[in-house]
């Protein structure tokens, strides 16, 4: 068994195995250890939603780099399928953000000078476009780049295009500790035996929380749980994501819908409660009226990474060690998973990154807040 790799990733979610594709891509030795199976994470949970638009409110650089990476999935969407045979499942369809009353409709209007991209459509035009919404609204925001993937598909595109590349993934071998040795850089303890790396990149989504509390910063990661359900309906005709009072629908093909999701802070459970679905269906019912003939399919939870002001943490431990983190993403980690990747590829190679971008997502932003 191959145990000594130039990089070794802690975590095969999204964000591990974009950058294990990226490293892998630089001729780099990396490997991924996965503690469960890949993509059974956050990865697994989310909508796929590419919310640049809709989820930030701020034109600041952490808004450039979710644009940016939502943009490379356009480029990404064909070189992944071309090396691991796996789509996926890019819809570019755009986005409706409703609003029901007068209220409603100009605080979405606020956001039309942020890019010139982003239209105001009256009632008619809405209905027009989505017959199968309740008749009672008022108008909506379409943002045209706001598209969607499927985040279990590229996670398994990242990870087998890396493969295919020279990566090893390794699953159900959790890393219980990383010390530094004198011989080797890094020694990473798993219930497999240990594994030695050059550098060292956690990536292990909310769990990461006790990497960033035991490798001396003062840093933690709180879980907000997000509990999400998903139907089947031939008489739904959907083809825009519909996003009204922090939910959403999004139109997955074949008739089927994701419908999401909670926001319960610290919440370190993994399974939907009745009364968070149940929260889900007594907001999209009234949108979607003939959703209450549509086939129930699954419900399920997870756990979004958040920081203390929601961005991720995307670089060097501050001692200046070849130890990495790349966590955090919170709403966005299948958004920003491919800049993400080529930007953790970048500094582990030493190819030039953004200023911006290693500052906004920088470890020491809050230590220094801290030390104030
Ligand atoms: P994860 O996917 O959680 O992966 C971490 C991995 O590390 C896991 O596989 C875990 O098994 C492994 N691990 C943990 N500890 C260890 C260890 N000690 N050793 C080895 N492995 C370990 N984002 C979007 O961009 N768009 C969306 O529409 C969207 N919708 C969402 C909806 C919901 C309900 C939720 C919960 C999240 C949503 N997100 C969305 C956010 C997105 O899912 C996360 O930001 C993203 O999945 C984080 O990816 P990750 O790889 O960092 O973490
Ligand atoms: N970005 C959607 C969610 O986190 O629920």
């Amino acid at each position: 068994m191959k145990t000594d790799y130039d990089v070794a990733i802690v975590g095969g979610g999204i964000i591990g195995q974009s950058i294990a594709y990226h490293l892998a891509k630089e001729n780099v030795s990396v490997v991924v250890l996965e503690g469960n199976a890949v993509g059974s994470g956050a990865t697994r949970a989310a909508a796929g939603m590419l919310g640049a638009n809709s989820e930030l409110d701020d034109d600041d650089a952490f808004y450039q780099f979710a644009k940016e990476s939502q943009r490379y999935y356009h480029t990404l969407n064909q070189e992944l399928f071309d090396l691991s045979q796996v789509s996926i499942q890019l819809f570019d369809r755009g986005m409706y953000k409703l609003a029901y009353n007068e209220e409603e409709a100009e605080t979405l209007k606020r956001a039309l000078p942020m890019n010139s991209t982003l239209e105001w459509h009256p009632r008619e035009q809405v209905l027009k476009h989505e017959p199968t919404l309740s008749s009672d609204l008022v108008g909506a925001l379409y943002i045209p780049e706001d598209g969607h993937v499927s985040p279990v598909d590229t996670c398994l595109a990242f990870s087998k295009s890396a493969r295919f590349l020279g990566a090893d993934i390794v699953e159900n071998v959790p890393v219980h500790s990383i010390e530094k040795t004198d011989e080797k850089d890094y020694a990473l303890q798993t219930a497999k035996g240990t594994y030695y790396s050059k550098h060292v990149v956690i990536a292990n989504g909310v769990w990461s929380h006790y990497f960033l509390k035991n490798l001396d910063l003062q840093l933690g990661m709180k879980p907000v749980k997000g509990e999400c359900l998903s139907v089947k309906s031939d008489k739904i005709k959907l083809e825009k994501t519909i996003f009204y009072d922090h939910c959403y629908i999004v139109p997955k093909g074949n008739g089927k819908l994701v419908i999401g999701a909670t926001m319960v802070e610290d919440d370190w459970t993994t399974e939907p409660t009745f009364g968070g679905i149940q929260s889900l269906m007594n907001k999209m019912a009234p949108i979607l009226p003939d959703i209450k003939y549509a086939t129930l399919l699954d419900t399920w939870a997870g756990l979004r990474p958040q920081t203390i002001d929601g961005k991720p943490y995307i670089g060097q431990h501050p001692s200046g060690e070849h130890l990495y983190f790349a966590t955090g993403h919170y709403r966005n980690g299948i958004l920003l998973a491919p800049k993400t990747g080529e930007m953790m590829a970048n500094l582990i190679v030493g190819k030039q990154v953004k200023k911006e971008y290693v500052e906004a997502f920088s470890l020491t932003r809050h230590i220094q807040q801290v030390m104030r």
